[in-house]
């Protein structure tokens, strides 16, 4: 893997592309005042509320909250990962992504892929070749897999015996250490190694752009473990992958949803029968980590459980993970196959048609109260109440407005109470509706704190760091609540001068500090941009009387003998000038 990507090469980037022409290139814009608009992308609408901003060179949807730079736009439009977009673009602008001095540890991850890139050859020629394939070749056919499908996948054959792949890859020159380090080899107690994986059918677990990252080992007929795993690696991260992601995305670039799925068969055996938008988690629960790369990919995600306990408890870990992460134009579904299934016996019992048919389908809020409500007893006043409160921390931690009052709704239903004693009772004004977790986009600039106005302003137009002196800046720093982003945004300007607002922001890529400064760089301020410098000089204003105040108040809850000169001379020019 090469090195780190040098952040002057983001601005240059981002200084030489336009996000207008980029965004043309993909759908039919209009210019609207001095922006541009057009149908939003990523969500379904009729009347637009995607804008594009040349000044700014940034994008933004009112309707589903879609923003970014042209690299995000390529990402979310493309489903690249930040590497790719930014490749991609360079391409287009005709420059060369020159990359930082490799690291100890990357050039190690390169060595690994190449290593199991190795392996994953040498386990595929088995199947072939081995004297002992047709235990492996009978036992695929016997799971109804065709040889096409084996193929596709890359599925091969580890034979029995110690060393097999171990001294194929010590004749291709890499060692043992190095095929530990692979997870291909286990290290013996008294010195030596041994072959990990043996009399298994292998399939190769890729990451998203068709690496071999490791392996499932699935047991001939019966034994333990039924499936054996790589461990975690320099390169295999189990709670970050999903399997079959990348032949998903091979099938079909653009997905409008997937199915997660539990095991590596019910993958394949899924795709065999024309059902490719498939994915598994690898023997794990479904972690954030998960859910984030899933909803990278698409916006809509059905997970696909057996009908067991197993599988229900599994369902409602995923629940709790994904719950944060529903937002507007977002989607989670949970289908429970019945009893004795698991999707591969399903699809080949009842047909790619028949499968989801056959399971039993919830909507997220639907599936969080049914499941609720079977630990109270609804036939009781003090059961239906009951039930309210055990909803309620669920149910305040879903961001989008609109699956939050869906959910509120059922909870009527269930509960016979008025939808907006509900609301009242799970902490929430009925007018206003509910506080999320994040940060929300406010449309309506005054309600911000003056710290977020000035903050606004700032993003939206750099130039007007300008305007921030030593006296300001020491204030950011002691009195004023939101006075250090304020103040991390400025030093970060005045270091080194964005050629916009979008390149600014990227510098907070994968930062907690994205979504809250991305959602002032969108909010409309309703000033016109001759009138932003004046604006700001009167926000700046109103912020240094506002810390004076409170600077003047602190110094007074200290006994007065304390003071030191300085604090004095503030307590007595405050004084003189009220
Ligand atoms: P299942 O036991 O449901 O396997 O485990 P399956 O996919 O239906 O397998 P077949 O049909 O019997 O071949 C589901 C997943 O859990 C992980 C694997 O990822 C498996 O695909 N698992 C299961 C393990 O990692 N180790 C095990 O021993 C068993
Ligand atoms: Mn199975």
């Amino acid at each position: 893997m090469a090195g780190r990507i040098p952040e002057q090469f983001i601005a240059d980037l981002l200084a030489r592309v336009d996000i207008v022409e980029l965004v043309e290139g993909y759908m039919p814009l209009r210019k609207a005042g001095k922006d541009f608009q057009g149908l939003c992308p990523f969500h379904g609408e009729k009347t637009p509320s995607f804008t594009v901003s040349r000044d700014k060179q940034f994008f933004h949807c009112f309707g589903c909250g879609a923003h970014g730079s042209a690299i995000g736009f390529l990402m979310k439009h493309r489903n690249l990962e930040f590497v790719e977009a930014v490749e991609e673009l360079a391409g287009v602008a005709g420059m060369e992504v020159p990359r930082e001095a490799r690291s100890q540890r990357s050039s190690g991850s390169r060595d690994l892929f190449t290593i199991l890139e190795h392996a994953r050859a040498f386990y595929e020629a088995q199947l072939r070749q081995s004297s002992e394939k047709q235990l492996a070749v009978d036992y695929l056919k016997k799971r109804g897999l065709s040889g096409e499908i084996a193929k596709a996948f890359r599925l091969g054959f580890a034979p029995s015996g110690w060393r097999n792949l171990l001294d194929t890859l010590n004749a291709a020159g890499i060692s043992e250490e190095q095929a530990e380090r692979a997870g291909l080899a286990i290290k013996r107690e008294r010195g030596g190694y041994y072959d990990r994986f043996r009399e298994r059918v292998m399939f190769p677990i890729h990451d998203r752009r068709g690496r071999v990252i490791g392996f499932g080992g699935r047991v001939i007929e019966n034994g333990e473990p039924k499936y054996l795993n790589s461990p975690e690696t320099e390169v295999f991260h189990k709670g970050r992958e999903l399997y079959g992601l990348h032949e998903a995305l091979a099938a079909n670039r653009k997905l409008g949803s997937l199915l997660v799925v539990e095991g590596y068969m019910d993958v394949v055996a899924l795709h065999q029968f024309g059902l490719p938008n498939v994915v598994a988690t690898l023997g794990t629960a479904v972690t954030r980590e998960h859910l984030d790369l899933l909803f990278r990919q698409v916006p809509e995600v059905v997970f696909c459980f057996d009908g067991d306990a197993a599988g229900k408890r599994a369902a409602w870990r995923a629940l709790e993970n994904a719950l944060p992460l529903v937002e507007g134009n977002r989607a989670v579904r949970f289908a429970f196959l019945p009893e004795g299934h698991d999707p591969d016996s399903a699809v080949r019992e009842f047909g790619a048609e028949g499968f989801l048919k056959a399971a039993r389908q919830f909507g997220l809020a639907d599936y969080l109260l049914d499941t609720l409500k079977l630990e109270v007893d609804l036939t009781t006043g003090d059961g239906r109440a009951r039930l309210i409160e055990r909803a309620k921390p669920y149910l305040t931690q879903i961001p989008s407005q609109s699956h939050r009052a869906g959910a509120v709704r059922t909870l009527a239903d269930l509960s016979k109470f008025d939808e907006d004693l509900i609301r009242r009772e799970l902490g929430l004004n009925p007018d206003r509706g509910f506080t999320p977790r994040r940060a929300p986009v406010l449309n309506r600039f005054t309600s911000r704190s003056l710290e977020e106005q000035a903050l606004a302003m700032l993003l939206q137009m750099p130039s007007l760091a300008a305007q921030l002196d030593e006296e300001l800046v020491g204030f950011c720093r002691q009195e004023l609540r939101d006075g250090l982003t304020l103040l991390e945004v400025w030093t970060s300007i005045q270091a080194r001068p964005p050629t916009s607002t979008a390149a600014l922001l990227e510098r907070w890529r994968d930062d907690p500090l994205e979504e809250p400064l991305a959602a002032l760089a969108t909010l409309d301020l309703g000033i016109p941009d001759s009138a932003f410098e004046s604006q700001f000089a009167g926000a700046l204003a109103r912020l240094r009387s506002k810390a004076e105040e409170q600077r003047f108040a602190r110094i007074k809850s200290i006994p007065f003998e304390q003071w030191t000169d300085e604090q004095r001379d503030i307590v007595r020019n405050y004084k003189r000038a009220r």
